[in-house]
């Protein structure tokens, strides 16, 4: 048994893998789309986002490439992997996504072979953007001035192609080996990380397209996935998942704030600058979990109901964790 079964997951709700179907349009997500969007749509030359490790930046990459309409758009994603890269790749890679067929070696051949398919493009009415992840990595005056060529690339004053860079805030730094691109940049979009509020309506909204509407987690249990992961997606995700497995190992229904305690400092969480609120507090408002998963398909509550009933039969409490444990193990990983 996993942990899908014990809980009636059809799916893992908490994968770090990118999946579209997971996309939670939290506000600060979805204010960025649309003014990428708007970047697109409006040929504004470049635009740069940024944010942590974690905050979303590769998520958004791929959401916005959904969203731009290929009868419209030529558009692409590219995705930085070292910094050792050289201005012929960098223009090949460009030139080929664009649908340049056999793009040359030679660097200005590649430029012409690119300003000849941006023009065509421009007559069919359609626009070039080029999405490019993890583009701190471009941290050389030689490819920055690429950029800054290529976005020169001009027909009666219509800009020809245009660049969303997605990268860390040291990203940054790199403009400032070419100052001419940086007064380029038409639109900065800061990710930050996702607030209390938010940061439930995600774990909800993760459930939810997983088959889960009923609430896993208490109240108290998804303050302190707040309080410990401060709000970034990527470690809601792996927090929530090793709290998860752990409430499967405890055969807890429902996950408590002990739990994710123990998770947290088992990753070596630590919630940072956050402030207990005294005890006198006002409660803060609690989610509405029919309302806030909304949209999304959930299993039927019986066929829900009937996993959940048939699992908790098996239960034997007097088993002990290190036994489940292994058990786990041999069912998951054993060969035979
Ligand atoms: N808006 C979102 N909706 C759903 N999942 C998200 C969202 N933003 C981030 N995530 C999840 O958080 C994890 C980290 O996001 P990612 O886009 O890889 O961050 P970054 O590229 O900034 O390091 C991913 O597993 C992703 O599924
Ligand atoms: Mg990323």
């Amino acid at each position: 048994m996993s942990y899908l079964d014990f809980y009636g997951l059809k799916t893992e709700p908490f994968s770090n893998a990118p999946n579209e179907r997971f996309y939670y349009n939290s506000a600060q997500h979805a204010k960025a789309l649309t003014r990428m969007m708007y970047v697109a749509e409006t040929m504004r030359g470049l635009a740069v986002v940024i944010g942590d490790i974690g905050t979303g930046k590769t998520t958004l990459a791929r959401k916005m490439l959904d969203n731009l309409p290929v009868e419209a758009y030529e558009s692409a994603l590219l995705i930085i992997l070292h910094s050792e890269i050289s201005p012929e790749w960098l223009l090949q890679k460009i030139a080929t996504q664009l649908g340049v067929e056999r793009p040359a070696k030679e660097r200005i051949q590649v430029i012409g072979q690119l300003y000849r398919r941006l023009l065509h493009l421009h007559e069919i009415g359609k626009k070039a953007v080029v999405l490019i992840d993890e583009a701190q990595m471009l941290n050389s005056k030689e490819l920055m001035e690429e950029f800054r060529g290529l976005l020169n690339l001009e027909v009666t004053a219509h800009k020809l192609i245009t660049f969303i860079f997605f990268g860390l805030p040291e990203i940054e730094e790199n403009f400032n080996l070419d100052p001419p691109l940086l007064q380029r940049v038409s639109m900065k979009i800061r990710l930050s990380t996702l607030t209390e509020e938010a940061t439930s309506a995600y774990i909800v909204h993760r459930l939810a397209v997983a088959g889960l509407r009923d609430p896993v987690f208490s109240d108290e249990a998804m303050k302190h996935i707040y309080k410990y992961s401060t709000g970034f997606p990527r470690k809601i995700n792996i927090l929530c998942d090793n709290a998860l497995f752990q409430g499967f190992l405890m055969r807890e229904r429902t996950i408590d704030m002990n739990i994710v305690e123990e998770m947290a400092s088992d990753l070596g969480f630590r919630a940072e600058g956050m402030i207990t609120p005294p005890e006198t507090a006002v409660d803060l408002p609690t989610v509405d979990w029919v309302q806030e998963s909304g949209g999304i398909e959930s299993p039927a509550e019986s066929d829900f109901r009937d996993v959940v009933m048939d699992q908790s039969d098996g239960v034997d409490e007097s088993e002990d964790l290190e036994e489940r444990f292994e058990e786990f193990f041999k069912d998951t990983f054993s060969d035979e």
